[in-house]
C-alpha cells in the first residue's frame, strides 16, 4: 500500500501546495480533481456513509472502503458479513473477503477465515505484507495471526439458534448432490433447494486523486459445506478494479457468479463505453444464461436465485442489476445524505 494519506501528500496529490500560505492549512478544494462516489450493496448505507466522510478528507479510496465495510463486520445484526454472520454446517463461520486497489494495480483475499472478525482488513494485509493475492483457511489464519489480529468466537447467540434449526430440520436444504450422470441437468426438480442465505457486501469508491477501489467482504453462504469458498473473495468474480475504468462487485449466489466472473467482465464492458447498469444487465443475462441446471431453474426457466451487481465509474457514474427485482444498492456522491437506488433487473 502507498504511505497513508498525509496533509503534505494530498496537498501535492491536489496540486494546492503552491496555494498554501505558511502556517495556513487550506481547504479541500472546492473542485477537487475528481468527485468522490462511493456505492455499496444494498445493506451498506452506514459502509457509504463512513467512506465518504474518509474520501472528503482525502482518503484513498481502498482506506474509505475498508472503513466503511467494517462496520458491517462489526455488526452482529447483519448475518451476511464478519461477527453474527451465519456459520458453516458444522456450526463454524467461515469468512471470505477481498479488495483491490486501483491506483497500485494490486489485490488481496482470503477465503475460509476463522476466527477474526475483519477479513477485509487481514485481506488488505495479504495486498500489503506478501507477495501473494489469496490466502485461505489455516494459512490465512497463521497470517492473520502474526500480524497481531485478534482470534475470537464470530458466533453469536442469535447465528448459532439459526443454525440449529436449519440442523434440525434438515431435508433438502443442504449442498451435497446424490450420484448422477454427468450430462444430467436433472437430478429431481426439488431434490435441493436453490434459495438459500447469500449476504455479503461490495462497496467501491472513487478518491479525490481519481484513485479506485473496492472491497467485498461476506460469512458467505449460510451452512455451506466446510472450506466452501464463494466467489467475493475471487478477484475477477466477486470484485474487479481497474484504475482506467472504474470498479465492480456482486452479492448474491456466488456458484452463479464464479462460473461467469462477472466483475472483470462488467469493467471491461464499461472500457468498451457501457453504462454502469447496462454492463450489469449484461453480467446478468450471463448468469441467466449459464445456468442450465434443472434445480436451479423455475417453470418458466429463470434461475430460482439471485445475484446482484454494482458497478461505479472513474468518472463517477455508477449503476447496478440483479436477475430479479425488489433490490437496492447504497451510494453516495459527497451531495447530501447516502441514499438507496433500486437496482435494474431482469425478471
Ligand atoms: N456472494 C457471496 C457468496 O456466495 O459467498
Amino acid at each position: 500500500m502507498p504511505p497513508p494519506l498525509t496533509r503534505r501528500r494530498f496537498l501535492s496529490a491536489t496540486g494546492l501546495a503552491a496555494l498554501t500560505a505558511a502556517g495556513t492549512p487550506p481547504a479541500l478544494p472546492a473542485q477537487p480533481a475528481h468527485r468522490p462516489v462511493a456505492i455499496a450493496s444494498g445493506n451498506g448505507l452506514k459502509a457509504v456513509t463512513r467512506a465518504m466522510e474518509l474520501l472528503q478528507q482525502g482518503a484513498d479510496a481502498l482506506d474509505a472502503v475498508i472503513a466503511g465495510v467494517n462496520l458491517l463486520e462489526d455488526d452482529p445484526a447483519d448475518q451476511s458479513v464478519g461477527y453474527g454472520g451465519l456459520p458453516n454446517e458444522e456450526g463454524v463461520v467461515e469468512l471470505d473477503a477481498s479488495v483491490m486497489h486501483g491506483p497500485t494495480g494490486r489485490g488481496g483475499a482470503v477465503a475460509a477465515l476463522q476466527n477474526i472478525r475483519y477479513a477485509s482488513r487481514v485481506a488488505r494485509r495479504v495486498l500489503e505484507r506478501t507477495d501473494h493475492v489469496l490466502l485461505v483457511g489455516a494459512g490465512a489464519l497463521k497470517f492473520a495471526r502474526a500480524h497481531g489480529f485478534r482470534e475470537e468466537n464470530l458466533l453469536t447467540d442469535e447465528a448459532r439458534e439459526a443454525w440449529l434449526r436449519w440442523k434440525e430440520t434438515l431435508s433438502n436444504l443442504d449442498d451435497w448432490l446424490p450420484p448422477h450422470e454427468l450430462d444430467t441437468r436433472d437430478i429431481g426438480q426439488g431434490l435441493k433447494e436453490a434459495l438459500r442465505h447469500y449476504g455479503t457486501i461490495n462497496c467501491n469508491a472513487v478518491d479525490v486523486r481519481g484513485g479506485v477501489s473496492g472491497c467485498t467482504t461476506t460469512s458467505g453462504l449460510a451452512f455451506k459445506i466446510p472450506g466452501r469458498v464463494g466467489d467475493s473473495p475471487i478477484l475477477g468474480a466477486g470484485l474487479w478494479v481497474d484504475n482506467d475504468v472504474g470498479a465492480a462487485g456482486s452479492t448474491g449466489r456466488g456458484e452463479a457468479n464464479l462460473l461467469a466472473c462477472s466483475s472483470v467482465m462488467i469493467v471491461e464492458w464499461m472500457r468498451q463505453g457501457r453504462a454502469p447498469t447496462d454492463a450489469c444487465l449484461q453480467a446478468c443475462r450471463r448468469i441467466a444464461a449459464q445456468t442450465k441446471m434443472k434445480r436451479l431453474l423455475d417453470a418458466e426457466g429463470r434461475p430460482k436465485f439471485n445475484v446482484s451487481f454494482y458497478a461505479l465509474t472513474k468518472a463517477g457514474a455508477h449503476g447496478g442489476a440483479s436477475l430479479w427485482g425488489g433490490m437496492k444498492y447504497a451510494v453516495n456522491t459527497g451531495e447530501g445524505e447516502s441514499r438507496l437506488v433500486d437496482l435494474a433487473h431482469l425478471y
